[in-house]
């Protein structure tokens, strides 16, 4: 039932922020990334308008609030001044209202509206949470970032990173042929749909994705200076944001620790590696003397084979390509969940991160940054032709 889960996620949103002052929840600590408290009031503000404006037609609750949480109608640097967004008793009411009105309208029969079918707008309000859940551990990072004092760090961690390893190439072939895409269930954004099958030449596709000892070879080789390994694009982002490691590693000594949303920890040899740009997944691939996989290259590859899918959860991995709207794509159920990406500028990631929420994680899930972002728990799998 998504209203338990519901209940859950907006418990988990509000815990993620519990020992943080007013002056946290509204500080901006990354450029592209709103305030927290922005995030607790978008994520109520849009759940009361699901369900009071559009399935209710009660416009009471949310009238002028889309000026305020509404992304594409307020600049991120104008969110922190917003009122309410550091008042955790008034979101924390407006969640609760958003559990009750949903409980409600799925028992009252009368209701016949399409969006309460199969508890549509429930598993959509689940997922959008679960996202911004996300998302505020990504702020959570750039806040100890911004704020952790380095010269406290650790000397000495166990379980830390010192040794590299050569990249492992790809090892599980898949043959060529014709594959199902996409998924068709009450869960599916628009832009998983609709399902279909597509034609895929053979390919091989690494086993695990790529770790941290594996990304301090690539670091020890030198590829951070050797241009070879970047595209045009790639480089001069590097160059102009001196980029020479993942963002979140923090070198002490000869190893490296990494500094989480809640803290400095070891940063084990054998996780996922995350916190890089496409830019230099796809440096990382050149190095290797692979490519990055075609998103539904990696979804067949995940749907073939369970084991696989058992291996994602430690980074979101990025693919060869830019976001697009299958064919016979609709947009639902609003016009600028995913249409305003299809700009050729936003890369596909498909997997989970660390703090990826069960409600999201399938092989069909399609998520997507520019090729410039390092703070969405990022990382790679290795693919090649054949
Ligand atoms: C898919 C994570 C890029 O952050 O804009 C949240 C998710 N969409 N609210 C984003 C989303 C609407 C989206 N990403
Ligand atoms: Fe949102």
């Amino acid at each position: 039932m998504p209203v338990e889960q519901l209940k859950q996620m907006h418990a988990s949103l509000l815990d993620c922020v519990a020992c943080l002052s007013s002056d946290d929840l509204r500080e901006q600590y990354h450029d592209d990334l709103s305030p927290l408290g922005w995030h607790l009031g978008h994520v109520a503000y849009i759940g009361q308008y699901w369900l009071h404006e559009v399935i209710r037609g009660d416009a009471s609750r949310t009238a002028g609030m889309d000026q305020q949480f509404l992304p594409e109608l307020i600049e991120k640097n104008r969110r922190q001044s917003l009122p309410g967004i550091d008042d955790l008793d008034v979101i924390a009411d407006a969640y609760r209202d958003i559990e009750t009105t949903l409980e409600a309208l799925q028992a009252d029969e009368r209701q016949g509206h399409q969006l309460l079918e199969r508890d549509y707008i429930g598993w959509f309000l689940l997922q959008h949470a679960a996202q911004h859940l996300e998302i505020m551990h990504m702020v959570l990072q750039q806040r100890q970032l911004k704020t952790l004092d380095h010269s406290l760090f650790p000397e000495a961690v166990t379980g830390t990173l010192s040794e590299p390893e050569p990249p492992r190439v790809p090892a599980l072939h898949i043959e060529s042929g014709s594959y199902p895409v996409g998924f068709q269930g009450v869960q599916a954004y628009d832009n998983e749909c609709p399902g279909f099958s597509r034609q895929l030449e053979a390919f091989l596709i690494a086993l695990t994705p790529v770790s941290n000892a594996e990304y301090l070879g690539f670091i020890r080789a030198g590829g951070y200076t050797r241009e070879a390994y970047w595209s045009e694009a790639g480089w001069q982002w590097r160059q102009a944001n001196r980029v020479d490691s993942p963002q979140h590693w923090h070198a002490k000594g000869d190893s490296w620790l990494q500094v989480t949303p809640t803290g400095v920890t070891a940063l084990p040899a054998g996780d996922a590696v995350n916190g890089i740009a496409w830019h230099e997944a796809e440096a990382f691939a050149a190095y290797a003397g692979c490519r990055l996989p075609h998103e539904l290259e990696w979804e067949t590859a995940m749907k073939l084979s369970v084991d696989l899918t058992s291996t994602t959860g430690g980074g979101w991995e990025w693919c060869a390509n830019t976001l697009y709207p299958y064919e016979g794509f609709q947009a639902f159920p609003y016009q600028r969940y995913s249409q305003p990406w299809f700009d050729q500028r936003h890369y596909v990631l498909r997997g989970a991160g660390p703090y990826t929420d069960a409600c999201v994680r399938r092989p069909s899930f399609r998520n997507f940054y520019t090729a410039d972002k390092r703070y969405a728990f990022s990382g790679l799998r290795l693919a090649a032709s054949r």
